[in-house]
């Protein structure tokens, strides 16, 4: 097979980048190791920034999420017995903050993709790459019992964090920038109607916690744990009483009902610079990662996408280089600003074993000043609907 761009991986970064390229008259093919059911049914996050919403829509991809996703002003953050709402619309200019699963925007995508003729060959193996560095590239992969070979111009590695492309970039052509944090969260899905209008980031003595939503009828919470814990260990009514407690608030009651999903997930920061080899070009989980506190990962994917399309466009309709060259600078700019607003929202509002009661004190002055100064609400709620792209 030949195409234009040979894309591994169908997660948000491949989907947004085929169906971009496609606008653009560049083909491309899709390589994804799992299943169609698989990808549609795996529970990720669920926050969009202002302009992946918009670019849904200018795509006109955006029907079913202007239905069924959810619109808020802003966010609630609660600490110290208080609740404050941060309205992100008044002081971004409009910009709300939408929750629609990301599992879900897979399915409008792979859905709109195969209906436009595009092709994405799902339950691939063996990924392999030929010819990084010369101007041919090719993707030698198995499917069912066949050896195939997909030959491009350019390959974008969108195979998330365990993915082949990164690490077909040469070790000593890269640099990994690292963090694990001391605790993670479990994460449940449960039949319950929403306790609150909109999400609430919660800092608590006995460890963070965040409500959310995915529909009228199923709510998605998050509480601080141990990283290593053993989900066996956390029975629902243990996991109630837990929120409960974090959640807790005069007047107010947390509305339970039926877990029907739960696990636990670790929290790391991770950088590799830069994001390209020769013809390779990575992005999203594949070149970085953000704990989920900032609500970024899925938007990063998009905005690395956004900048290798233009790139792509300009090099196939101009005969200009540059901006293939500039794209590992242009989104590691980007890339660091929202690792750095991550980094700020996950050790600002979680509780952190290693930490002295002096440094405890400091997030919580640092929240005190968030929610009373217009100032840093705005830095915050800028970071928090998304960053412009740059050029
Ligand atoms: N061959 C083909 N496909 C692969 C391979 C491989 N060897 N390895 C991984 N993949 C596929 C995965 O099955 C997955 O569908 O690549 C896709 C990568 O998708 P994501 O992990 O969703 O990564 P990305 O598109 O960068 O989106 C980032 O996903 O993990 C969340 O929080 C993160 O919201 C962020 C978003
Ligand atoms: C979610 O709804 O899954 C969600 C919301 C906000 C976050 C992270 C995850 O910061």
């Amino acid at each position: 097979m030949r195409t234009q761009v040979g894309i591994i991986g169908a997660g948000p970064a491949g989907l947004f980048l085929a169906h971009l390229l496609h606008r653009a008259g560049i083909e491309a093919v899709i390589l994804e190791n799992r299943g169609r059911e698989e990808i549609e049914g795996t529970i990720r996050a669920g926050v969009l920034e202002q302009w992946t919403v918009d670019l849904m829509n200018q795509m006109g991809l955006g029907q079913r999420m202007m239905r069924e996703g959810h619109f808020h002003s802003g966010v609630t953050f609660q600490f110290g017995g208080e609740r404050h709402h941060l309205d992100f619309e008044g002081l971004t200019g409009g910009k709300r903050v939408t929750v629609y699963a990301q599992h879900e925007v897979i399915k409008d995508l792979v859905a709109a993709r195969l209906a436009d003729g595009g092709t994405i060959v799902f339950s691939v193996r063996d990924v392999q790459f030929r010819g990084l560095d010369g101007t041919a590239p090719s993707i030698a992969y198995r499917v069912g019992d066949r050896d195939e070979r997909l030959d491009c111009d350019f390959i974008a590695g969108c195979d998330g964090f365990h993915g082949p492309s990164r690490k077909a970039i040469p070790a000593a052509h890269r640099a990994e920038y690292d963090k694990t944090y001391p605790f993670g969260w479990l994460g449940i899905l449960a039949e319950a109607p929403p306790s609150w209008h909109e999400l609430i980031y919660s800092r608590h003595e006995r460890g963070f916690a965040l409500l959310s939503t995915r529909s009228p009828e199923i709510q998605r919470l998050y509480v601080q744990c141990d990283p290593e814990d053993d989900i066996a260990n956390w029975s629902d009514d243990r996991i109630w009483s837990e929120m409960g407690m974090r959640f807790g608030f005069p007047g107010w009651r947390l509305i339970e009902g039926p877990i029907f999903q739960k696990s636990i997930l670790g929290m790391r920061s991770f950088v590799c610079d830069p994001m390209q080899f020769g013809r390779l070009f990575i992005a999203g989980d594949a070149a970085h990662i953000v704990p989920p506190t900032g609500a970024k990962g899925l938007n990063l994917a998009v905005a690395d996408v956004v900048v290798l399309s233009r790139a792509l466009e300009a090099w196939y309709r101009l005969g200009r280089a540059d901006l293939l060259d500039r794209y590992s600078a242009t989104c590691l700019r980007r890339v660091w600003k929202a690792e750095r607003f991550s980094w700020y929202m996950t050790t600002m509002l979680h509780l952190d074993p290693g930490e002295t009661p002096f440094e405890r004190r400091i997030h919580i002055a640092d929240l005190d000043y968030v929610v009373h100064s217009r100032a840093a609400m705005t830095a915050l709620a800028e970071n928090y609907v998304g960053l412009p792209i740059e050029e």
